[in-house]
C-alpha cells in the first residue's frame, strides 16, 4: 500500500511500484516488438566478447541482459527487490545489486558499456545530470552508453501506471541530448521510437554514445 509519505519519496513509491506490478510489467510487451532489442543489438556489434556491460533498472533482466550474458559479463542494478529477484532467476550467470541508480557507486573505468532502458524517467530529473557524469566516470575510454528515456517534459508528475502511483520525471529530448554531450560523450545514433503499452502509443528517446 502505498501511504503519504511517499509522495513526498518518489523512488519509494517507484520501488513500491514495481515490486507489486514485476509481473504485469513483463507480459506488456505485446504482439508489436518495442525497439528495445533492435538498439541493444547496435550496441552488442560494437563490443568485444567477454566485455563487461552494467544495466541501471535492469527489471528482471529479459529479455535484454538474458542477451547480453550470451556472451558477456552482466551487473544489474534495481530499486525494485521483486524485480531483483527475478533477474537473479533469469540470469544466473548476472551480478545483481538491489539499490538507487541516483546513489549506486562502481569504480572509474570499470565497464565496456551502460545501459538503461525505460528507467530514467522514474528517477527525478534534477539527477539525470549527475547520473550520465557518473556513467561516464564508470567508462572505460572508447565505452558505449545505451539508454531510452520516455520522449517528453515533464516535471516530477504522478500518475497512475499498471493500477500502481508512478512517478515520472524527464527533459525534452533536446535537452536531455545536449546533456549526454556536456558529460562528455559523443552521440552515435538516436532516435525518439513510438511503442505500444496496452493500444496506446508512447513515444521514448533512444541515445547510443561513446566516451570519447
Ligand atoms: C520500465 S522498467 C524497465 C526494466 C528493464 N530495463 C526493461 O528494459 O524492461 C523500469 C525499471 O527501473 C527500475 N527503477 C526505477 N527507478 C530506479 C532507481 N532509482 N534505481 C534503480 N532502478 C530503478 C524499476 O524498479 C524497474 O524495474
Amino acid at each position: 500500500m502505498n501511504t503519504a509519505s511517499d509522495l513526498n519519496d518518489p523512488k519509494r513509491m517507484v520501488e513500491r511500484g514495481y515490486d507489486k506490478v514485476a509481473h504485469e510489467y513483463a507480459r506488456l510487451e505485446g504482439e508489436i516488438e518495442w525497439p528495445r532489442m533492435r538498439w541493444l543489438k547496435k550496441l552488442l556489434n560494437k563490443l568485444q566478447p567477454g566485455s563487461s556491460v552494467l544495466d541501471l533498472g535492469c527489471g528482471s533482466g529479459d529479455p535484454a541482459d538474458i542477451e547480453i550474458s550470451k556472451e558477456h559479463k552482466v551487473t544489474g542494478v534495481d530499486i525494485s527487490r521483486t524485480q531483483i529477484n527475478l533477474a537473479c532467476q533469469n540470469v544466473p550467470t548476472g551480478h545483481f545489486i538491489h539499490g538507487d541508480a541516483g546513489s549506486v557507486e562502481f569504480s572509474k573505468e570499470s565497464y565496456d558499456a551502460v545501459i538503461s532502458f525505460y528507467t530514467l524517467e522514474h528517477i527525478p530529473r534534477k539527477e539525470h545530470e549527475t547520473i550520465l557524469r557518473r556513467i561516464y566516470r564508470w567508462l572505460k575510454d572508447g565505452g558505449f552508453m545505451l539508454i531510452s528515456i520516455e520522449a517528453g517534459d515533464f516535471e516530477d508528475v504522478l500518475g497512475e501506471w499498471l493500477g500502481v502511483p508512478m512517478f515520472i520525471s524527464c527533459f525534452d529530448p533536446e535537452t536531455m541530448k545536449q546533456m549526454v554531450i556536456d558529460a562528455g560523450f559523443e552521440l552515435i545514433d538516436t532516435a525518439i521510437e513510438i511503442q505500444v503499452e496496452q493500444n496506446n502509443d508512447v513515444p521514448f528517446l533512444w541515445l547510443l554514445a561513446h566516451k570519447r
